[in-house]
């Protein structure tokens, strides 16, 4: 099939790159000059595992190109996705200029039939805003079908979970679309849903909704944990082993952050409200994310009372492991309130840097964990990332003032650090 991609973001990126993996003919269009030109010499925008040889792969097979000019791909393609950005506004209301913009685009050049999918995370009653500005739009009698087919790929296992996806959703407003749509996915071999589009774009939000849930759910256990003396790890596999529940998205740790969760729970909240429902677990699932830092640091702070003139070192800062996005990473609080007690940070991340660079001016950034710990007063592991649970632990104990790990992520086993020699403070577990 011919396939236009508009938006080279994560889902435009990862969508572009499987299917033309899958034997389509893909072109992804996108606003930004620098970006076009940067996956023209094959040079990502972003840090994700697999992309780059996808992307290379496709390319030099002649399935996949980039361009800027996505209006003259338009009349080419048989299937367009949106896959723009829908970022926030203030009162968690998803701002959907660059949908409007991408509908005007497809309605400006719309010739003869296509189908119009919505990828990006959007709104319930999105697909009949992108019907009525391609219908405002469109010079001439053209037909077009809309379809929501939400993504469910994560940050740093993105191609992955593009290629094998637990279910792919579709919503369309008859039979005969969907299986157009059907076809794309077919090689997949995916169980399927399809439903109206309204029913597809809530699936999408309230995956991710209950996902963060299931977060600070976990989290408000591990401060009863505490309390009681009782281990959240231990608490979280015994409850996980139920099939019902689930393992999943049940560690506890500093909560969730990234350009997802934090948003789509606010979004859905938004448009609750909207509808006349009070969904008071989804205020409540922010609520308990927005003081997981506050009570990480608290406990520094309890330990160190005197933070002022003081160095920490901090292991990781992309909100998750394998990703070098630092949207709404817990990093950015921790580090804020710690500076703001007068501290300061040196940190080490193995692919963030150079972004937590921009957004963290005051932080030293080190080339490995050894230097961070190198005359700190303790080590704060923030990102769980693999390398940190590998440490030469008898080296850290050398280099650091003090011999002390706050860990937000639970990666240490607390009888064998504390065997070492180490003062360890975690999550929920006593
Ligand atoms: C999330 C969903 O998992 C994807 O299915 C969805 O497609 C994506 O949002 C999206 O809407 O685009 P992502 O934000 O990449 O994916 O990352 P997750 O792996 O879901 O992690 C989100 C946050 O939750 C991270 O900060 C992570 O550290 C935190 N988390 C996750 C926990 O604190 N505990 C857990 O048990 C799991």
């Amino acid at each position: 099939m011919r396939i236009l991609v508009l938006g080279c973001g994560y889902v435009g990126l990862v969508t572009g790159a499987v299917f033309s993996d899958i034997g389509n003919d893909v072109i992804c269009a996108d606003v930004d000059k620098n970006k076009v030109s940067s996956l023209n010499k094959k040079i990502m925008p972003i840090y994700e595992p697999g992309l780059e040889e996808m992307v290379r792969r496709n390319m030099e097979e002649g399935r996949l190109s980039f361009v800027t000019d996505a209006g003259s791909q338009v009349e080419w393609a048989e299937i367009i996705f949106i896959c723009v950005g829908t970022p926030p506004r203030d009162n968690g209301e998803t701002d959907l200029t660059q949908v409007e913009g991408a509908a005007r685009l497809i309605g400006q050049h719309l010739s003869g039939y296509k189908i119009v999918v919505n990828k990006s995370t959007v709104p319930v009653g999105t697909g009949d805003l992108v019907r009525r500005v391609i219908n405002e739009t469109k010079k001439n009698g053209a037909d077009f079908d809309v379809v929501s087919n939400p993504e469910f790929l994560r940050e740093g296992s993105a191609i992955a979970d593009a290629l094998n996806p637990d279910r792919v959703v579709i919503g369309a407003s008859s039979k005969t679309v969907a299986m157009k749509l059907l076809e794309l996915y077919y090689t997949l071999g995916a169980p399927v849903i399809v439903t109206d589009v309204v029913s597809s774009e809530l699936i999408k939000y309230a995956s991710n909704s209950f996902l963060a849930m299931k977060i600070s759910f976990i989290n408000e256990i591990a401060d009863i944990c505490e309390k009681a003396g009782a281990n959240v790890a231990d608490v979280a596999r015994g409850v996980g082993v139920d099939k019902r529940i689930g393992r999943e998205f049940l560690n506890a740790g500093l909560g969730f952050g990234g350009s997802c969760f934090p948003k789509d729970v606010a979004s859905l909240l938004h448009t609750s409200k909207g509808l006349g429902v009070e969904f008071d677990m989804l205020r409540a699932t922010l609520a308990v994310n927005g003081e997981r830092a506050n009570h990480f640091v608290k406990r520094i702070a309890d330990r160190f009372p005197d933070m002022s003139g003081r160095t920490f070192g901090v292991l990781g800062l992309a909100f998750k492991p394998d990703t070098d996005d630092m949207r709404d990473a817990k990093s950015l609080e921790i580090i804020k309130l710690i500076e703001g007690m007068g501290a300061k940070v040196k940190a080490y991340d193995p692919v963030a840097m150079p972004n937590a660079k921009k957004v963290l001016p005051g932080v030293t950034m080190c080339d490995n964990a050894y230097d961070v710990a190198e005359g700190a007063s303790a080590l704060i592991i923030v990102t769980e990332w693999r390398e940190f649970r590998l440490l030469n632990m008898d080296r850290i104990k050398g280099l650091l003032k003090t011999p002390v790990v706050f860990d937000g992520r639970n990666i240490y086993d607390p009888d064998r650090i504390r065997a070492s020699g180490f003062e360890y403070y975690s999550v929920g577990r006593a």
